[in-house]
């Protein structure tokens, strides 16, 4: 009778155990996106907005973490501003930040009611090489490639970098999804379509997109199409071969996926995502000169360095906003501080700049009839 139940109990260890090992593995990765999810939710109850189905609405993206809070909510007021639809945004912010966007936007969503819908996302990398992905570029960038996982109820979005700026409606930009192709699956602008100063055929040691690279900071993601190309799957084994070839990090490793994929690659014009590059040796983006810049994108700081005035000066105005104010006024402020920036290249791209903002801003605010 003894020697049964000492069989039986050894018998229940080695059961605890395989459970205990298997669920140890499992938890490397998904357990822990969904616990920290479950978290969130729990915390917060009214603050975080999931859905439950696909979202049906223009999605907004991006991840921030320790300093960029400030542009993010600029952002988000820019898109807001130019917009004519309901917009749901999908912030992933690390744990200082979390509770600020949550206070901010609940204070926005009580003027501006069901056209702003958000959920907060913690930041979460696989429990292998975290500190790798935490670290490449700026901190957490690398984030967005995770994406596609990281949110299975979200069926397609617009990514961007914390540091830009809406001049045109999002929901245009959401239009070009339906233009896909059956084999793209994400569409972005090339870094820069000049040889003589793109980056890439210059200085990149890895493999990049087509002839001049692509430049990540607007992106639309099809997730459930880059679901189906497992996306995911690439990102580490790519990262693990070039990590001390890629200074762009995020940008650098969808350059090397899209090298060996240019048919998934929808190409958006520059005026999707206009840089100091397309105007401070000259005009090198006519689409934006013609037909007005869509997306304004200040990276390598451009809107806080004292080096290009005619971005701060847009900045500025945006900045200045407050949500719920007279959309006619940020109109002013941008051509009042674009008049007193001192004069640089970029300053004189000025009515391609607020080509967009005369048309939308003008008429979308109802003046009181006195
Ligand atoms: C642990 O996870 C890896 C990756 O998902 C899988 O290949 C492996 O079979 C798992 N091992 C066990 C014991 O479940
Ligand atoms: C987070 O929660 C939502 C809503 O319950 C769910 O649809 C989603 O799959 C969860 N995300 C993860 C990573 O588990
Ligand atoms: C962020 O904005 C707040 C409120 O407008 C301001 O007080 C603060 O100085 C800003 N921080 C940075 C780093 O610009
Ligand atoms: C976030 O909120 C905390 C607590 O209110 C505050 O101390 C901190 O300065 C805020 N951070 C930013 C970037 O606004
Ligand atoms: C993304 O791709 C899926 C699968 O092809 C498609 O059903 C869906 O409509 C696409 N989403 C958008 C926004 O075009
Ligand atoms: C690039 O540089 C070469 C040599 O200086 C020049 O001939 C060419 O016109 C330049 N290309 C562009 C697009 O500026």
């Amino acid at each position: 009778m003894r020697k049964h139940y000492t069989k039986l109990f050894l018998f229940l260890c080695l059961c605890c155990i395989i459970l205990l090992f298997y669920a140890t593995n499992i938890s490397k990765y998904s357990l822990t996106a969904y616990k920290n999810n479950a978290t969130l939710r729990s915390n917060s109850r009214d603050n975080v907005y999931y859905v439950t189905k696909n979202v049906d609405r223009v999605v907004i993206s991006f991840v921030v973490c320790d300093s960029r809070f400030n542009e993010s909510l600029n952002l988000i007021k820019s898109s807001l501003l130019f917009s004519s639809s309901p917009l749901y945004f999908i912030i992933f912010a690390d744990d200082k930040l979390r509770n600020n966007f949550s206070i901010t936007l609940n204070k926005w969503k009580k003027i501006l009611g069901d056209n702003l819908k958000f959920e907060i996302q913690r930041i979460v990398f696989p429990e292998e090489h975290k500190e790798e992905w935490m670290n490449l570029f700026s901190k957490c960038a690398a984030q967005r490639l995770f994406i596609p996982k990281l949110i299975p109820h979200v069926d397609a979005m617009l990514y961007v970098d914390t540091d830009t700026i809406f001049l045109g409606p999002p929901e245009q930009l959401w239009g070009f999804f339906s233009q896909f192709n059956a084999y793209q699956i994400s569409a972005m602008s090339l870094e820069d379509d000049n040889p003589n100063v793109s980056w890439y055929p210059r200085f990149a040691k890895h493999p990049f997109y087509g002839k001049y690279g692509l430049n990540s900071g607007v992106m639309l993601m099809n997730l459930t199409r880059m679901r189906e190309f497992a996306w995911v799957d690439y990102v580490t084994p790519i990262m693990l071969k070039y990590k001390l070839y890629i200074p762009w990090g995020d940008q650098d490793i969808i350059n090397i996926i899209f090298h060996y994929h240019e048919k998934a690659v929808y190409l958006l014009s520059c005026r999707y995502n206009y840089r100091t590059d397309q105007c401070m040796y000259g005009d090198a983006c006519a689409d934006a000169t013609n037909r007005g810049v869509f997306i304004l994108h200040g990276s390598r700081r451009a809107f806080h360095n004292h080096k290009q005035p005619a971005f701060e000066a847009i900045y500025r105005a945006i900045d200045e906003y407050k949500v719920g104010g007279d959309p006619s006024e940020v109109l002013n402020n941008m051509e009042k501080y674009l008049d007193a920036a001192p004069e640089s290249n970029c300053g004189n791209q000025k009515n391609g700049l607020l080509k967009l903002p005369r048309r939308i801003l003008n008429n979308m605010y109802v003046k009181p009839n006195r």
